[in-house]
Formats: structure tokens, C-alpha cells, sequence
């Protein structure tokens, strides 16, 4: 009944927990062209018994989902994207009343475009985010105040021939973390932008380690 509704102002699917004991959620954010059900088997992968939830990016772009508009390759509208970060922090939030899970235990996997907005959502609206794990992200934007990510953890996952999230945007995206108190793990894969199984494990354990 929870699932692939199109309700909250996005398309989503929510899979409550397979274990009521376990009360983290897990949000799962696609790439561009992506859409709700691509890190349904990722978030299974990183975490079996927690919850997640999964919406689809409201922006087109030749046919194609994604979480805020860009001008061009790597040119973000930082406008539409402050705006885009407010809408899916609202959507969490009122996501989280409806299928009574925890907001405050909210951990953001998001891949390319996903993990750019979560990155986003983690400088601009960070109280919904207890953790997250960025799989090839960008410099979204650069806040005029950063905010205190103390004791937030964040994993990065990057590619060192990635040519859309080049390895210079994953170290500043990094260092930028950093420089807000967050606790930034970055883990190296060889190739390029595709979502390699290597990093998703080294996310696992990463993510056991700190639950443990
Ligand atoms: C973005 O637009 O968020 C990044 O360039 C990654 C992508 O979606 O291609």
C-alpha cells in the first residue's frame, strides 16, 4: 500500500523496514534519467532491515528525471537548486509523519545527480540527514555560512577517470565537509561514473562500522 505512490508532491516508493526494530531509513536519490526504483537494490545492499524511502526528481530534462536544473554539464541553477532542496527536505519531513519513521534518523545514499542533492541537502537543511553516502558527487553549491555537521558522518564514493564528478570536485566536496565539522570518509574506485560494486560494499561496511 505504501509503495509507487504519487502522493506528498512526489513519485515515490517507501519499503518500511523489514526488521520494526531497526529505525533508520535509508533516502535513496537517482541519478539524472534515473527515477524511484534504481537504488531500491543499493539501499537492500547497504542495509537490509532498514527502511527506504525513494522518490523521483521532478525536473526534466529531455525526458529524463533529475532533482533540480542545470544550465549545462556540471553548471548547476543554484536557485532552482536551493529551491529543489527545500521541496525534498519538506517531503521527508511530511514522508516521515506519514509512514512513522524516525526524521531524525534519516541517512541520505544518493548517486551523480542524487548524491549532488543530497550534498546540497546536507549544507542547506542538514537536520534531516543523520548520515549520508554520496556516490560520485560535485561541488553542488557553497553556502555564505556553512553549517555545524558535527558528528555527522559522510562517505563519499569517487572515480578516479569519473569525467562528470572528476576527482578535483570529490576532494573539494570533501574538504568543503570537512571544514563543517562532518566526519568525511572518501573511498576511490578506479573507474569512471558508473556505480561500482566495490564502492557500494566499502559503504556497507563503512556504515556497519558505525551502527556497531
Ligand atoms: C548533475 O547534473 O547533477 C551532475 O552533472 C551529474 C549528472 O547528473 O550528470
Amino acid at each position: 500500500m505504501n509503495d509507487r505512490v504519487n502522493s506528498l508532491g512526489f513519485t515515490h516508493r517507501y519499503l518500511a523496514p523489514s526488521d520494526p526494530g531497526t529505525k533508520d531509513t535509508l533516502l535513496l536519490l537517482h541519478g539524472t534519467g534515473g527515477d524511484e526504483n534504481d537504488l531500491l537494490d543499493v539501499g537492500q545492499m547497504l542495509w537490509p532491515e532498514a527502511g527506504r524511502l525513494s522518490p523521483r526528481g521532478k525536473v526534466m530534462e529531455n525526458g529524463m528525471a533529475r532533482f533540480f536544473r542545470r544550465l549545462a554539464e556540471g553548471v548547476f541553477d543554484v536557485d532552482d537548486l536551493i529551491r529543489r532542496t527545500d521541496e525534498l527536505a519538506e517531503f521527508v519531513g511530511a514522508a516521515a509523519a506519514l509512514y512513522r519513521f524516525d526524521p531524525q534518523r534519516v541517512i541520505a545514499v544518493g548517486y551523480s545527480n542524487g548524491a549532488n542533492i543530497a550534498a546540497s541537502t546536507l549544507l542547506l537543511r542538514s537536520i534531516i540527514l543523520s548520515k549520508a553516502i554520496l556516490f560520485h558527487p560535485m561541488v553542488p553549491l557553497v553556502p555564505e555560512s556553512l553549517p555545524d555537521l558535527n558528528g555527522r558522518a559522510v562517505f563519499i564514493g569517487a572515480g578516479r577517470r569519473d569525467p562528470i564528478a572528476v576527482p578535483d570536485q570529490s576532494e573539494q566536496l570533501a574538504q568543503l565537509l570537512a571544514r563543517t565539522g562532518a566526519d568525511v570518509t572518501i573511498h576511490w574506485e578506479n573507474g569512471g561514473h558508473a556505480l561500482a560494486r566495490g564502492e557500494v560494499e566499502a559503504a556497507r561496511e563503512w556504515l556497519r562500522q558505525l551502527a556497531s
